[in-house]
């Protein structure tokens, strides 16, 4: 069977970026009974960006109570928080071990954090942690525990689920002695919606502070589409979808007939105030009933750590033999 996993950093409130970027196919996968399903809150990987414990626990309680208003099966899926699983932190260090450092200084996160301290003329380590150095190896780690064989992610985490290939790859050469211990784990990317635009037109990000939150009440919901940019055309005029952030919206959420019929309208030149108007409630219809079970399960958090508990059990029943073997493999915890 395909084992799927994927997992998202809790900090900040869900947005339509994640949903339709990962949490939505994700679940459609786990309902294929061909599947076996792993999904967690990557909480370790919270502390690389956020430093306020209070924020980092409503972000993991706002995040678990997404999957499950979105009707996760837990009994299918196995639903867990990474913090609970010291295996993912254990394998971590080994794959430190023979993980070059030079494939680490190529990573988009850390190159990029280089070049921002480059362009203000500090030093190119300014701010930098370890956390932040090393953080596609924890995402390996987080991958190959499980023997993930697939990785339902967005663009920009590709590169991350190539490097674990890579690590799980050398760490079979040097340790396999001709068997694979390490599975070779794929992306994949749904080619159509694999970068949800924000408000300002670049990629949803919690980062750029442009997101529409998933589960923000109607009216709010209303708000922020009618903030979505869009150029200055008059009632009338015709548009052009494929530069619009509005089109790309309402095509991650319609049907092919829905997004032909929107395309036709943007011809004829559909008032902007008209086509968010129709985008709102394109997405209120998918969201309301999803919305409704979220605001009850944030008002009980006891049940969602529950789940969470009862997910890292059968997690733990996974990454420990595995484990046992790594440690085994590399010559440590045990002489027999
Ligand atoms: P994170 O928390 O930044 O994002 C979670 C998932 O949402 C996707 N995503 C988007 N997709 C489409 N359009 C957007 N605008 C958009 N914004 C975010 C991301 O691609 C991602 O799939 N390092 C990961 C979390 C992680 C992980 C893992 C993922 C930790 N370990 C192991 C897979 C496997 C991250 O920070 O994602």
């Amino acid at each position: 069977p395909k084992r799927v996993l994927t997992g998202i950093t809790t900090t900040g409130t869900p947005h339509l970026g994640n949903y339709v970027g990962a949490i939505r196919p994700a679940i459609e996968a786990s309902r294929e009974d061909a599947n076996e399903s792993f999904y967690f809150l990557a909480d370790y990987h919270a502390l690389i960006k956020c430093q306020d414990p209070a924020a980092v626990q409503q972000s993991t309680k706002e995040i678990a109570a997404t999957w499950l208003a979105l009707g996760l099966d837990t009994n299918k899926a196995v639903f867990y928080r990474q913090s609970n699983i010291p295996q993912i932190t254990e394998l971590c260090w080994i794959l430190s071990c023979i993980c070059a450092k030079g494939l680490m200084n190529r990573a988009h996160a850390y190159k990029a954090s280089v070049d921002a301290n480059m362009a203000e003329g500090e030093d190119a380590d300014k701010a930098i942690t370890m956390g932040l150095f090393s953080y596609p190896v924890l995402m390996a780690a987080d991958i190959l525990m499980f023997g993930a064989s697939h990785v339902p992610v967005g663009k920009d985490q590709i590169q991350h689920v190539e490097m674990a290939r890579d690590m799980a790859q050398r760490f079979n050469h040097i340790y396999g002695n001709h068997s694979s211990i390490l599975t070779l784990p794929d992306y994949v990317v749904d080619e159509h919606v694999a970068v949800l635009q924000g408000l300002d037109g670049r990629k949803m990000s919690k980062s750029y502070g442009n997101t529409i939150p998933l589960f923000l009440p109607e009216k709010q919901l209303k708000k922020h589409i009618n903030k979505i940019k869009t150029n200055l055309l008059e009632p009338g005029e015709a548009k052009d979808p494929d530069s619009s952030t509005v089109f790309q919206i309402w095509q991650a959420f319609a049907t092919a007939d829905q997004t032909a019929a929107m395309r036709q309208a943007f011809a004829e030149g559909i008032a902007w105030g008209e086509a968010k108007k129709q985008l709102f409630e394109l997405i209120n219809a998918e969201l309301a009933e999803a919305r409704e079970r979220y605001n009850d399960l944030m008002e009980r958090p006891q049940d969602i750590e529950e789940q969470l508990q009862a997910g890292a059990a059968k997690a733990r029943a996974i990454s420990e033999p595995l484990m046992a073997e790594v440690r085994q493999a590399v010559g440590i915890a045990r002489l027999l």
